[in-house]
């Protein structure tokens, strides 16, 4: 694992200046003391680079082991191609299928789900995989904007996955979607639907930064979270008592801490550094998971379960054997 952020914190009392909010707002309804802002000249390409660059080195694989990129994020350098093709020119990666996965919050365990199958049918061996965003470039930095810009941060986390002959293992990846609430938490903009695009040089900037119906999202996260943990559990035959730590999206430290209390397990369970980078969608989880790892909270033979809620609605759990 390894993991890359701006150099650029954004303290809660820093948005003050740019908006009608306060740090007891966002740090009661949120957890959130700071995140990154990558500036200008910092794409989502740069972050996921240096964060696959750390995961290669902690590795120990040879960059040209890897036999297929797949990248989380919705916030892409250019509207097409993806930046698993920019990761794959930028480690001289001779043409190794490179794919990105447009699922937001979720997209890191449909990736990683995706990468599971491909090394279990022997078709691939060794899979990076990565979660990268730079989303605040796309939010509305202003009051009516308020109500997303305090809460996301931009960020990337990178995973090497290796078939191996060891008790290390992915047991199980559970993926869903239900489109019906696609206009819960979307951006419309731009897209190829009529009115999403730049029509008549109307140019309509609701339509360009993202919509969030906070509260409905928190009423299906608090719902869905625990599902899919519980479906990881059945399937493995395993009980939340046989769990080290659950890692889930870093979408809202209130959202995790309902987590805990339905799962009827100790805050310290479920794995929370959203006060230092807010909600960073698709890189949320390898984030977390590498300071997890690196804070010493998992170790060999550890289950370990992800899991995570966001637009789509999408969410998703993998059950890991570290
Ligand atoms: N600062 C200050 N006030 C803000 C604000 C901000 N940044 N953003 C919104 N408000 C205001 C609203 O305008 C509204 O004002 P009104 O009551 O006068 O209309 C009020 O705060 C809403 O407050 P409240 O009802 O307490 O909000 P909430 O408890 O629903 O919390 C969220 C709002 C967004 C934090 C909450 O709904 C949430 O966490 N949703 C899920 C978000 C999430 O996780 N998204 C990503 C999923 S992957």
């Amino acid at each position: 694992m390894g993991f890359s952020v701006p150099g650029n914190i954004i303290k809660n009392n820093d948005l003050v200046q740019l908006m009608e909010t306060s740090d007891d707002w966002i740090q009661s309804r949120s957890g959130i003391k700071e995140r990154r802002w990558a500036d200008k000249n910092t794409t989502t390409f740069d972050l996921a680079h240096e964060a696959s660059l750390k995961a290669i080195s902690k590795s120990g694989i040879r960059s040209n082991d890897i036999d297929m990129i797949i990248l989380g994020t919705l916030s892409s350098d250019y509207f097409f191609p993806g930046v698993s093709a920019q990761l794959q020119e930028s480690l001289e990666l001779n043409n190794v299928g490179a794919f990105d996965i447009k699922a937001a919050c979720s997209a890191f365990i449909y990736s990683l789900s995706i990468a599971d199958q491909y090394i279990k049918t022997g078709m691939a061996k060794t899979v990076l995989v990565v979660g990268a965003e730079t989303q605040t470039k796309l939010i509305e930095k202003s009051t009516r904007g308020r109500d997303i810009a305090v809460l996301f941060g931009d960020g990337a986390g990178a995973a090497i996955l290796q078939r191996s002959d060891n008790q290390s293992e992915i047991l199980s990846t559970h993926i869903h979607c239900e489109g019906k609430n696609i206009k819960n938490l979307w951006m419309e903009a731009p897209g190829t639907s009529p009115g999403s695009w730049f029509e008549e040089n109307k140019f309509n900037s609701e339509r360009f930064t993202p919509y969030m119906n906070g509260r409905e999202v928190f009423r299906n996260a608090v719902k869905r979270f625990p599902e899919v943990i519980n479906e990881a559990l059945e399937f493995n035959n395993l009980s939340i008592d046989d769990i080290k730590l659950i890692i889930p999206h870093q979408a809202n430290y209130r959202i995790s801490m309902a987590v805990a209390e339905k799962m009827g397990v100790n805050a310290s369970m479920v794995y929370s550094n959203i006060h230092k980078y807010g909600n960073t969608t698709a890189a949320s989880i390898p984030i977390a998971l590498t300071e997890a790892l690196e804070e010493g909270l998992i170790m060999k033979n550890d289950y370990v379960i992800l899991a995570a809620f966001g637009a789509g609605y999408t969410w998703a759990s993998a059950a890991i054997r570290w």
